[in-house]
């Protein structure tokens, strides 16, 4: 089996299939027919296979045409048929992988995939979580469910972890560009899930074991959760002595080694950085271990929609305008800038604070036409606003939460009468400063 797979792999007659066809799922597609392969994507979301056939994209950065060209060519056969699953040569597992109504793990998606490739495993099939979780779930959630098939690991099956490093709105970084971790559950499976990740990136980086990949991804977010935390916490302190935060920042990272830069923002967003640690700090409790670093990074990053609402507030009243009956502009609620994934953006729960304090509310999105509904989160149901010069003028204050390139900065500044900056995406404006706050 390892040798008829290895070769297929080597030679690309392998066929790829992908569960989840999301954010992660779809570039990865997209790797890998690059890479020569045909590929298979399982998705349980009928609308998202009906438009994939149709050869439309729901992904901002992957153009339909490219879709449309994969389906047409036979490169690439979406399905919500879980039966089919046994056709594919390998199978990679990127599903969502959020946190319970208690901020616990929720790994039901990854049982459940689990459950539906157990339900039609055959000889010869190599699968590979790409997941983000806690160190452990390959071996301890994965490899059960999928033993029940009576296959024996390492020759009849094979089973690795491999993080995903997607960058979304990073033109400069896509899936075939950036290295790959991978940790086998053995020796065999480790050997594979190299051979076909080196055909599709730039470069492979195997580690000793399926954990120190799961680590490894956990590590990297949790790293980024943690020096933002402590950026937005001397955020707060340069407001309270009269520095600007961005200014020393800047002059910090001239520093040519020691010193890597992070800014400060109105709160955490997407489906990793919020996320990730908490996968870290419960599997640590697990071990009897309180993770002090994540637990506090979490905390100063969960109250900055609160602080950037208190300054806002100040603001208003220096103008002797309560909240109440304000009319405010939210600027971006995708969670970053130039994306279109509104998942965890803080401006929801700017917006929702904003909502209970009485302000007459709206948003501007380029890329989010509508307002989205959220889990967890109470949202208006609203359109984007186009930036004309009267509506900005109407407004008593424009809130940027994404600094989107596709904002025109020089005119909010001009038109609007109050400008609350929580990205220091008004940094290159020149005319109007006195109108700007930043948060
Ligand atoms: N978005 C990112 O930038 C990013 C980066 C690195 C890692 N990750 C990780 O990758 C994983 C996937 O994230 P994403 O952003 O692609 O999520 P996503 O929500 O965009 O896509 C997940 C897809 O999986 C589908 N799905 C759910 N259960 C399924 C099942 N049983 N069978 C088939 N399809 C199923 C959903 O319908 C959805 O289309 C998560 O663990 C996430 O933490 C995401």
């Amino acid at each position: 089996m390892f040798e008829k797979l290895r070769s297929n792999i080597v030679d690309k007659t392998a066929r790829v299939g992908v569960i989840g066809l999301g954010y992660v799922g779809l570039p990865l597609i997209h790797a890998f027919i690059r890479a020569g392969f045909r590929t298979m994507g399982f998705d349980v979301d009928q609308r998202k296979v009906d438009k994939l056939r149709a050869g439309q994209s729901y992904i901002g950065h992957i153009p339909s045409e490219l879709i449309a060209g994969w389906v047409a060519e036979g490169k690439f056969e979406p399905t919500a048929d879980a039966s089919r699953m046994s056709e594919p040569d390998v199978l990679i597992i990127c599903v969502p992988t959020p946190l319970s109504e208690s901020r616990d793990p929720d790994l039901s998606y990854i049982e459940s995939t689990a459950r539906q490739i157990a339900a039609t495993l055959r000889p010869g099939q190599l699968v590979v979580l790409e997941s983000t979780t806690y160190p452990g779930t390959t071996r301890d959630v994965v490899l059960p469910i999928l033993a029940t098939r009576g296959l024996r690991l390492g020759e009849d099956f094979f089973l690795a972890y491999s993080p995903e490093r997607e960058d979304p709105g990073n033109p400069n970084f896509a899936a075939s560009n950036i290295p790959k971790v991978v940790g086998g559950m053995d020796a065999a499976s480790a050997e594979l899930a190299c051979a076909l990740y080196s055909q599709a990136v730039v470069k492979v980086v195997p580690v000793s074991t399926c954990e120190v990949a799961e680590a490894c991804k956990i590590l990297e977010n949790t790293y980024r959760a943690v020096n933002i935390a402590l950026v937005n916490e001397l955020k707060m302190l340069c407001d309270r002595m009269g520095m600007d935060v961005w200014e020393v920042i800047n002059a910090a990272k001239t520093k040519p080694f020691g010193f890597q830069a992070f800014y400060p923002g109105p709160g955490l967003g997407g489906h990793c950085i919020p996320i990730d640690p908490f996968y870290l700090s419960w599997v640590a409790r697990k071990h009897g271990m309180s993770t002090r670093f994540i637990e506090l990074a979490g905390e100063i990053n969960t109250s900055m929609p609160k602080y950037v609402i208190d300054r806002l507030t100040v603001a208003l009243n220096d103008q002797k305008k309560p909240v109440r009956g304000s009319k405010i502009c939210v600027l971006g609620v995708a969670y970053k800038k130039d994306v279109d994934d509104p998942r965890e953006s803080p401006s929801f729960e700017l917006m929702e604070l904003l909502a209970a304090r009485g302000a007459s509310l709206s948003y501007s999105d380029p890329h989010v036409p509508k307002l989205p509904a959220m889990r967890g989160h109470d949202v208006p149901a609203l359109t984007s606003e186009q930036l004309t010069p009267e509506f900005l003028a109407d407004l008593d204050c424009a809130l940027i939460v994404t600094d989107h390139s596709a904002f025109d900065y020089d005119a909010i500044v001009r038109h609007a009468p109050l400008i609350v900056d929580t990205r220091n995406a008004t940094a290159a404006v020149v005319a109007g400063r006195e109108k700007i706050v930043k948060a």
